[in-house]
């Protein structure tokens, strides 16, 4: 029988991550059979109440994913062709895809080398008479310096919207991430530290016309008590009560869950940081942090990656092409060596496996294999 410390390891902990959930799985599946509802009822309205109380938001609305999220507030902003809208050159495709079809155009701005975080130095050169809106992303472990976007998009009339798909439970300047811009969002991805059973998002705000605007656009853009009157173009971009029913029993573990990420992260850190330069690790204190990914930057990656894959250690790259580098964003017109550390990252960023329950053990195990890897003793 082979030893449980010469297992695979895989980044996200896929072939383990359900596993022990299948009666409580099953539990939601019986509760919303015998209820028989489906689509935006009573788990959905639930789930959207805990996380308003959570978040200390005046309005949550529930919806299909992060992405959809992000697609209801920038339409519920009526940001559309003819407009522009700041955002980085380093992260997920949705930031920039979802300002692209609303028809607007996505501007670029370089990120933090350290945190992969919007850099607020680029946002105001960025800035034209046809900018609508700055929309950083929180990204891997890190959240983008959002007290100073906020005061850059308050100089300028912009608004600010803030994509903490990846941060539910962190904490900016001591305030929830999320609650920042005049709207924020979450996923719900299966990945995150709050993932469900299939794609689901939130968006949060503070204010009454936007959040009336994102519960009319992600129900084809009904009237909320009328059915079949429409005041705006909409989308199907509802949430299921498979998806709301399960994030609500585990919503009460995700203070739980995100510090034993911290732990694991933690450790990571105690043990990489001697490598630098060749391999830098986030930053470090992870206090009052989400570790959705733990993410490094490293030189001679793709012969790093293949050392730990020959061991049995499977890795990730979170991204591989910045996205002024993308095609899709071809017509943009952005060169390469326009935003120098978005591309860096994007030949160096690597993600180590972190996820609830990998044995520290495990982490010692993925350090000593890199350690290895550099030539230096573990
Ligand atoms: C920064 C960022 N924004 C948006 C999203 C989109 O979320 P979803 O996958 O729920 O659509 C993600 C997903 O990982 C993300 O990392």
């Amino acid at each position: 029988m082979e030893d449980a410390m010469s297992e695979a390891l895989h980044y996200h902990g896929w072939t383990r991550r359900y596993a022990h959930q299948v009666d409580e799985i099953l539990d939601v599946l019986r509760d919303i059979s015998d209820s028989d509802e489906f689509i935006l009822k009573s788990r959905v309205t639930a789930l959207e109440s805990a996380i308003a109380q959570r978040t200390g938001a005046t309005h949550a609305i529930a919806c299909a994913s992060g992405t959809g999220a992000l697609t209801l507030v920038l339409s519920a902003l009526s940001i559309g062709p003819g407009d522009e809208v700041i955002t980085p050159a380093f992260s997920f495709i949705s930031s920039a895809s979802t300002i692209a079809l609303t028809g607007a155009k996505p501007v670029f701005v370089d990120v933090e080398p350290e945190t992969a975080t919007l850099d607020p130095a680029g946002v105001e050169p960025a800035i034209t008479d046809a900018t609508r809106a700055v929309l950083p992303a929180h990204l891997f472990s890190c959240t983008a310096p959002m007290s100073v976007l906020r005061a850059i998009a308050d100089r300028h009339g912009l608004s600010l919207i803030e994509d903490s798909a990846v941060s539910l439970g962190a904490e900016v300047d001591g305030r929830p991430a999320g609650r920042h811009g005049d709207a924020g969002v979450y996923s719900f991805f299966p990945g995150k530290p709050l993932g469900g059973i299939g794609d689901g998002g939130m968006v949060i705000t503070d204010h009454e016309t936007l959040a009336t605007a994102c519960r009319q656009l992600r129900n084809h853009g009904m009237d909320l008590k009328v059915r079949f009157l429409h005041h705006k173009v909409g989308f199907n971009c509802r949430m299921d009560e498979l998806v709301a029913g399960y994030l609500l029993r585990q919503l009460p573990t995700l203070d739980n869950v995100l510090e034993e990420r911290r732990t694991l992260a933690q450790h990571y850190e105690e043990r990489l940081r001697p490598l630098a330069p060749d391999l830098l690790p986030p930053p470090p204190d992870f206090t009052g942090r989400a570790v959705y990914t733990y993410v490094v930057r490293a030189k001679e990656r793709a012969r790093l990656r293949d050392h730990l894959g020959k061991v049995g250690i499977t890795t990730e790259v979170y991204y591989p092409h910045p996205l002024h580098l993308q095609r899709v964003f071809r017509d943009l017109g952005y060169q390469r060596g326009d935003f120098p550390v978005a591309e860096q990252l994007a030949e160096e960023s690597l993600a180590l496996p972190l996820y609830q329950g990998l044995p520290l053990a495990d982490v010692e195990r993925v350090t000593d294999a890199v350690t290895e890897f550099y030539g230096r003793r573990p």
